[in-house]
């Protein structure tokens, strides 16, 4: 009688596990050819959009936010995005602004460095106040750590720093990108205070742990490796929008959903996706292929 009601009563389980419907998370901002950021809110793909990147800050550097050749903070036309993240939050669509990048100037010198930034930030694009505000009046919704140099020094005093505003009213949401390889080179030590809302890893340009042709293995390991080792509300597999889009690591979408997603899925903080970026997803038509299986 026993072993007749487990298979059912696992089979019920798996559905149950396989049924919590994940959310897509992309990067906007560094191809001006991807179009407006409302209207990669408005496509209803997107449960999260980081504007990447704040590319200067820390260690006494003037911040300066790249947005390629969407708008120019310099002569104050990026404001002007205001109205999108209004109208992306309007959608109930989150908007961050992402720190750091591939390539970019920044590293934190001290606590007090990194108090420092998170007062910028906090001003500047959160819902503190300041005569500068590069994207206007809008308050977002928290900050992107896609840290990819420096040692990660009192990066993880600006997580506590930033944190701390969320007793203000409205939450600061945390977010991270570290890179799959475990623990990650830049960004360890923020991700072990344990504030992080969503982590979404980049499983590309990374061999070690991505997707290589016909094998899912290296990058099933790391995944468990991450989600059992970090602390975070939810974990987001983070994939390239197309093969131009990374050096490596590109998962097909038929491969994606037939053999990655049923692999990940059963993880208790399983989150969704995050697509590397808006303009190659745009191109690829990758989340609009895959959403239905996130
Ligand atoms: C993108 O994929 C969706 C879902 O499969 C499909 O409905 C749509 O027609 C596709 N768009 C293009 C431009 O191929």
């Amino acid at each position: 009688m026993a072993s007749k009601l487990l298979l059912p009563f696992l089979l019920l389980l798996a559905l149950v596990a396989g049924s919590h419907a994940g959310s897509i998370a992309v990067y906007w901002g560094q191809y001006t050819a991807e179009g407006s950021l409302a209207s990669a809110c408005a496509t209803g793909l997107y449960s999260y959009v980081n504007i990447a990147f704040l590319t200067t800050f820390g260690n006494g550097q003037t911040p300066v936010l790249n947005l390629a050749g969407h708008c120019d903070p310099s002569a104050g036309t990026c404001k002007g995005l205001s109205s999108d993240i209004k109208s992306c939050q309007s959608r109930g669509v989150k908007v961050l602004l992402s720190l750091g990048g591939a390539s970019g100037s920044y590293s934190l010198s001290s606590a007090a460095d990194a108090q420092s930034v998170a007062n910028y930030l906090w001003n500047n694009f959160l819902g503190g106040s300041s005569s500068s505000r590069p994207l206007g009046a809008a308050v977002l919704d928290g900050i992107d750590f896609d840290i990819e140099a420096t040692n990660g020094a009192h990066f993880d005093d600006l997580a506590r720093d930033l944190s701390q505003f969320s007793s203000r009213g409205k939450k600061v949401y945390l977010t991270a990108a570290p890179q799959c390889p475990y623990p990650d080179a830049h960004l360890n030590t923020a991700l072990q205070t344990g504030l992080f809302d969503y982590v979404w890893i980049q499983f590309y340009n990374n061999p070690s742990c991505e997707y290589t042709s016909g094998n899912i293995a290296k990058l099933t390991s790391a995944w468990k490796t991450w989600t059992s080792s970090v602390k975070a509300t939810n974990f987001f597999l983070g994939v390239p929008a197309s093969s131009a889009a990374a050096g490596s690591g590109y998962i097909p979408p038929n491969v994606l959903t037939s053999q990655v997603l049923p692999a990940i899925k059963g993880t208790a903080k399983y989150g969704g996706i995050m697509v590397w970026n808006r303009y190659y997803d745009e191109q690829n038509n990758y989340s609009a292929t895959v959403k239905s299986s996130v």
